[in-house]
């Protein structure tokens, strides 16, 4: 496509100008290097090695046990596979959490072991003094606040956030306390439009990234799997738009390659040597 020619490589500065000129923001996940081409190509702005790897990838049933190690593999092959968008690794369970330190040298491992460009850190303001540390390291950093899901237990489920006024305060107080630390965008999930749409608004030099936190956000994230229908039956969020069905695809080709090897007509005489 003549268009993507043009196209120049995303940067933070490209992220931030989009949110001055009130351009929308795309972001999608991505975990290996040939899906991570294709949605280069496609145009998406950042891909995001989500640690949601974990969960559609590995088959656990939360975030919380991927590891450094395995997060560090998917971000170098997104890497590998991207040449136009940003690349932010997410910071899995306890990869920043236990000390400032801890955080600085594990998101350090993303840029100069995986090639990423940027890290996500999950956490409000308790978490800013260590985004704070780490940007000053000169690694970029994304938020997320709102549906943590490294903290589903003790949210005690995918729960909405920002519903009561003492969540709404810590959300908007911590949204900005990550600028003020140096976040040059924030993923804001599961959030009231509302409270997104404000929180959006009072940022000047941090854009937001919404996944079920409405249309006020400056850009959206969604998980790749989830809106190519690669996810457990009944998986239905709300927010969630579905633009491919692949599992009836992938299972045709996949049933006609096992009845054609049991018929004996894989391979043919041209497929051989
Ligand atoms: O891990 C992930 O995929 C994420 C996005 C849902 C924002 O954190």
């Amino acid at each position: 496509m003549a268009y993507l020619n043009d196209r120049k490589k995303i940067t933070i500065g490209t992220i931030l100008k989009r949110k001055a000129k009130g351009t929308k923001i795309t972001c999608l996940t991505a975990y290996d290097y040939f899906i991570a081409g294709l949605l280069d190509r496609a145009g998406v702005d950042i891909l995001l090695v989500g640690d949601s790897a974990s969960n559609v990838i590995h088959g656990h049933a939360s975030t919380l046990p991927i590891s450094m190690e395995v997060m560090l593999a998917h971000a170098a092959a997104v890497a590998r596979g991207s040449e136009i968008a940003l690349v932010v690794a997410d910071m899995p369970f306890l990869s920043f959490q236990p000390s400032i330190e801890t955080a600085v040298l594990n998101a350090g491992r993303f840029l100069k072991e995986a090639g990423a460009e940027a890290v996500k850190i999950e956490g409000g303001i308790e978490m800013a003094a260590t985004v704070k540390r780490v940007v000053e390291c000169g690694i970029p950093v994304m938020g997320h606040i709102g549906l943590t899901p490294q903290s589903i237990h003790r949210f005690g489920g995918p729960k909405i956030q920002g519903r009561e006024e003492r969540s709404q305060t810590y959300l908007k107080e911590s949204a900005l306390a990550l600028q003020e630390a140096g976040c040059f965008s924030i993923v804001l999930e599961l959030i009231p439009t509302d409270v997104a749409t404000e929180i959006t608004g009072s940022l000047d030099t941090t854009a937001t990234i919404g996944i079920g936190a409405g249309p006020g956000c400056d850009g959206q994230v969604l998980v790749i799997n989830d809106i190519l229908g690669l996810r457990e039956e009944g998986f239905k969020p709300k927010f969630l738009r579905q633009y491919a069905d692949l599992p009836p695809i992938i299972s045709e080709a996949a049933g006609r390659f096992i009845r054609d090897v049991r018929e004996g007509k894989y391979p043919s005489e041209e497929e051989s040597y």
